[in-house]
């Protein structure tokens, strides 16, 4: 049910502290910071390492060619998800999906997404019920929000909430609302003991969640 957001630079740090929570976690997600810091090979060193699954959080919003392009050298390094934008439209998201799993954005944390991101929220998540990926990105910072696409989503697709910790969503209040994972960062890669960070939010959230 815990997602590790293991934003940092260096190959061996983020190696050391996957493998020091890896009992508390179900997947390790990866952003452009550890790609471009270590190359996009850390996802298939990261796998090994921990057997845990990997998303890969790029975010892609191209064309369908570039993005299907994109998503075969990251699905073939061995990456079981790619988080994808719905914004881009059913073509390119689709693109993406024919290749592997992924997870669409469909609202998103910081205060910009008000801009332009979230007032399109109930068209993502009509797009989401009919692609049927396997999850869709919700912001852990707005229980609210959480339990209002909960109420729209199909069942079957998995909300993940990152905003957890760090911007100030609480791990608890996200899953009572509907998320199936909560995804984690600087509350754990940050603190002085990653392992025991990990391990107090998994005691907070066990027996809450499927994930
Ligand atoms: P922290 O350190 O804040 O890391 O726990 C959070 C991770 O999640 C990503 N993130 C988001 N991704 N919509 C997204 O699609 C959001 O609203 C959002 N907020 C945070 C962030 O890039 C980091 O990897």
């Amino acid at each position: 049910m815990i997602i590790l957001a293991l934003d940092v630079y260096e190959r061996d740090r983020a190696l050391k502290i996957a493998e020091d929570v890896k009992d508390y976690i179900s997947m390790v997600k990866v952003n452009w910071p550890l790609i471009i810091g270590s190359g996009l090979d850390i996802i298939r060193e990261l796998k090994e390492r921990t057997g845990l699954k990997i998303i890969a959080d790029l975010k892609l919003a191209d064309i369908p060619n570039t993005n299907r392009l994109i998503a075969k050298k990251v699905y073939e390094v061995g990456a079981d998800y790619i988080i994808v934008h719905s914004f881009v439209g059913k073509d390119s998201v689709l693109a993406v999906k024919e290749i592997g799993e992924i997870i669409m954005v469909v609202e998103m944390s910081h205060p910009g997404a008000l801009e332009f991101i979230n007032p399109l929220t109930d068209k993502f998540i009509e797009m989401a019920n009919e692609i049927k990926p396997f999850g869709v990105i919700a912001p852990g910072t707005r229980p609210e929000r959480i339990k209002y696409i909960r109420e729209r989503l199909n069942g079957e697709i998995k909300i993940l909430t990152p905003g957890i910790g760090a911007q100030g969503g609480k791990a608890l209040e996200a899953i009572k609302a509907g998320a199936d994972y909560i995804i984690v960062g600087r509350a754990i890669y940050s603190s002085e003991n990653p392992r025991e960070a990990a391990r107090r939010i998994y005691e907070e959230v066990k027996g809450w969640s499927s994930g």
